[in-house]
């Protein structure tokens, strides 16, 4: 993990950053992706997205959120007037785990210093973590995400003022295909996510 720090911290650039990862092979996770997913969209979104892991067309395509889970999230972000290449998006981990299980807490943790510093590059206004294992790692919370979504906390990369943001988590789009039922609490979540961009940039 120093290592992975050390690499990470390193990276000047998004583009650095991706050359850091793709030069990482401390995570086993590398071994049977095929890709490595690193990013989507804008370099200095407002709004950042992180998922949970690449599944099979992610790891086709080496872009994030490009299957089921991330046409659904795509019409998530439209419903709220937002499009998919003005927000940024990403994993907790880049590479696909072998026939889309979860990552360990410990392929997470290995990773997570590239996410903080993506995270960090490209300066959002809001982070929202989508799923549990988002949330866990970036937000760094035991409780389940049904409930601490919704929720609302910060984020900081340092120690000024201006290194915190407010974050979020959401339900993950994957468990709202298997759940739709739960798509009214998605709902609401993006409402008031809706309500703090339009907060954060007055007209
Ligand atoms: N699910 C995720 O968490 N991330 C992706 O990129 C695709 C599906």
């Amino acid at each position: 993990i120093a290592d992975a720090r050390e690499r990470a911290r390193s990276a000047a650039t998004l583009a650095e950053l991706q050359a850091a990862l793709d030069a990482f092979e401390s995570c086993n996770l590398r071994i049977t992706a095929k890709s490595t997913v690193f990013g989507d969209g804008a370099e200095s979104a407002e709004i950042m997205f992180v998922g949970e892991a690449p599944g099979r067309e992610e790891d086709i395509a080496g872009v994030p959120f490009v299957g089921r889970s991330g046409q659904l999230l795509d019409r998530m972000l439209a419903a709220i007037g937002l499009e998919r290449q003005n927000v940024r998006v990403t994993n907790t981990v880049p590479w696909r785990p072998p026939g889309n299980r979860p990552p360990t807490p410990a392929e997470t943790q290995i990773c997570l210093p590239f996410v903080q510093r993506h995270i960090e590059l490209v300066r959002p206004k809001i982070l929202v973590c989508l799923g549990s294992p988002a949330a866990k790692a970036i937000l760094a919370s035991d409780e389940g995400i049904l409930r601490i979504r919704g929720r609302w906390t910060t984020y900081s990369f340092g120690l000024g003022e201006a290194d915190t943001i407010a974050a979020t988590a959401m339900l993950h789009p994957a468990y709202l295909l298997r759940q739709p039922a739960q798509k009214k609490l998605a709902w609401r979540d993006l409402l008031a996510l809706k309500a703090r961009l339009t907060e954060n940039s007055p007209p």
